[in-house]
């Protein structure tokens, strides 16, 4: 069998990362979550007090990025690999609304894009990767063997993020988590740099109804038809 890179690509909380995951499980492949990365750089510039409600310190932030420093190390429990920074593990500390409302600020900047854009190239060197993102298909890997651009509607997409917030025990409410997709959306949409769009050659998957495991088996078909 050949190794391909599969991009997976769309709007957020689509559920690209959960069909990711068990799609690089079903294939031996890695897995690589490059919002991680992103929100990793976001925790970092709020926890340095570089970036709040009413303040960014962008320059500042631009002359720490040689400070950043972001992996991954697979955790055999759970089944997929924990982002960390600087040797600290940050999983739980990026997936708070909190890191989700300032990360799209973050994200446009070129020089974190850049610095993102290198090191994930470099993990996909050896191919047998699924990689999902906003701009996988279209500025990581071009080249991409097999590209797939997810998307739902925003209410589908708010609803399931709302459980998964609530069933880690954080307080939120469907408003705010809805306008948290909205703007992300707009943002990640409009921006100068990379903005989120979908491939020429990416097959388009709208799975708002669709069960997870219908999802999951129809991708894993288009996949090992590209294999
Ligand atoms: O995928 P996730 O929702 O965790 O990504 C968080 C944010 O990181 C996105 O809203 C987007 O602003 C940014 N991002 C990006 N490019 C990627 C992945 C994520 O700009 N490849």
């Amino acid at each position: 069998n050949k190794k391909i890179i599969i991009a997976i690509d769309g709007f957020s909380s689509t559920g690209k990362s959960t069909v990711a995951k068990q799609l690089a499980a079903a294939l031996r492949y890695i897995y690589v979550d490059s919002g991680a990365m992103y929100r990793a750089v976001t925790f970092y510039a709020l926890e340095n007090d570089l970036i709040g409600v009413d303040f960014f310190y962008k320059d500042q932030l631009i002359k720490h990025l040689e400070r950043i420093r972001i992996s991954f190390k697979f955790n055999a429990e759970l089944g997929f690999a924990e982002v960390y920074l600087n040797g600290q593990n940050i999983e739980n500390e990026i997936r708070t609304l909190r890191v989700s409302n300032f990360v799209s600020k973050i994200a446009e900047i070129s020089e974190v894009r850049k610095k993102l854009v290198e090191q994930q190239q470099e993990m996909g060197k050896e191919k047998g990767i699924v990689m999902d993102g906003r701009d996988i298909g279209t500025v990581v890997f071009p080249e991409a063997e097999l590209k797939i651009f997810m998307t739902a509607s925003a209410e589908t997409r708010a609803k399931r993020r709302l459980e998964e917030l609530q069933n880690k025990g954080q307080e939120v409410n469907y408003q705010e988590v809805l306008k948290n997709i909205e703007e992300r959306d707009f943002i990640d949409t409009n921006r100068d740099d990379s903005p989120l769009a979908q491939a020429e050659d990416a097959v388009l998957f709208d799975n708002s109804n669709l069960s997870r495991e219908e999802q999951f088996n129809l991708l894993l078909a288009i996949c090992k038809k590209a294999i």
